[in-house]
């Protein structure tokens, strides 16, 4: 069998997308038993080598929260001049603080488009998580460093339920007007579905944000990650985040499993003849090796079908 499918172009979509690459982070984050730090750093190490153009290696988050990332000063240091450059989790001043300690030059904050989820995630009501992301990200941009948001429960919430598109519009403008480049629109438990995705991107951009400035970052709860790629693709958007071999969760969600697989991605945009620079054997050997490593077997399909 071909390790690569045929190239049949859907016209109109984008002739290119960047894939974010988010296994090291929220792959890993939900992982019980701890990973050596040696491991996460050949995994990052591999990722980038399979062309990933953005990995996102860690969090520097309070490790009594996430203690699989207890480990992120280690790694980054492990990871030396590469590492200046990956993206990081930071909550809040104190995270950044680490972060410019070891000289790393892009963060991103994560926010909440609903009041449980902020609670449970950050601590913070919905308005005082904004308190605290205010003067991180105006010190992270005075100090030159890019910024990214994410914005979670934008498809549905477990404790609430439906999210309004106007509430998570709400809560993206607000982030982005704090100094961030780019909002990433979280699908945490992974409920949403193609209309839906649709209809957020587009009332996104009747708000004044268009698509170049938003990254779609799925979760394949319901099998539904791949075709809400695709609505992505329709409605202009070319920033993918997704998890080498389908890793992930997110701790403080109950309900969320991994996120869409990078391979599954990388498959599906081949196949429609998009670029993304992404080397998809080298790919799948590194999922396959970090399945060994975990001790279960990647929930990717495309790492089943090719990885042996
Ligand atoms: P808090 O307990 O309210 O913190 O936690 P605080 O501000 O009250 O500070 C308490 C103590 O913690 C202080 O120490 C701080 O210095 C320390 P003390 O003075 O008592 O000795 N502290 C820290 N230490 C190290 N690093 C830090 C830090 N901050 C404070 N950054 C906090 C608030 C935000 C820190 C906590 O709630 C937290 O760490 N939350 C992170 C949860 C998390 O990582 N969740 C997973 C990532 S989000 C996700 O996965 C979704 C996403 O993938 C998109 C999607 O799918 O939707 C992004
Ligand atoms: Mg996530």
């Amino acid at each position: 069998m071909s390790a690569l499918p045929m190239v049949v172009p859907e016209p109109g979509l984008p002739t290119a997308v960047t894939i974010y690459e988010v296994g090291a982070r929220d792959g890993l984050q939900n992982e019980k038993a701890l990973v050596p730090v040696e491991v996460k750093e050949e995994f990052v190490r591999r990722l980038l080598a399979a062309g990933l153009p953005l990995v996102e290696a860690t969090s520097f988050v309070h490790p009594t929260w996430v203690p699989q990332l207890a480990d992120a000063a280690e790694l980054m240091t492990r990871l030396g001049e590469v590492g200046r450059d990956l993206p990081v989790l930071v909550p809040n001043e104190r995270g950044l603080d680490r972060a410019l300690e070891l000289g790393l030059r892009h963060v991103a904050i994560f926010g909440s488009a609903t009041e449980t989820f902020a609670r449970k995630n950050l601590n913070r009501s919905f308005d005082e998580q904004f308190a605290m992301f205010e003067p991180t990200v105006a010190r992270a941009r005075e100090a030159g460093l890019d910024v990214r948001a994410y914005v979670s429960m934008c498809f549905g919430d477990p404790w609430e339920g439906a999210v309004p598109v106007d509430q998570v519009v709400a809560a993206g403008v607000r982030l982005l007007d704090l100094g961030a480049s780019q909002l990433s629109l979280g699908d945490t438990i992974g409920v949403g579905t193609a209309g839906h995705v649709t209809a957020l991107v587009a009332a996104f951009t009747a708000a004044g944000v268009t698509p170049d400035r938003l990254a779609l970052h799925f979760h394949d709860t319901y099998g539904q990650a791949l075709s809400n790629v695709q609505a992505g693709l329709r409605a202009g958007v070319t920033t993918y985040d997704a998890s080498a071999g389908g890793l992930g969760g997110c701790p403080y969600a109950e309900s969320a499993t991994g996120n869409l697989a990078t391979e599954d991605l990388v498959w599906f945009l081949t196949g429609l003849g998009i670029e993304h620079g992404v080397d998809l054997t080298s790919l799948v050997a590194t999922s396959t090796w970090m399945a060994g490593h975990l001790g279960r077997p990647s929930p990717s399909a495309v790492v089943r079908a090719l990885g042996g």
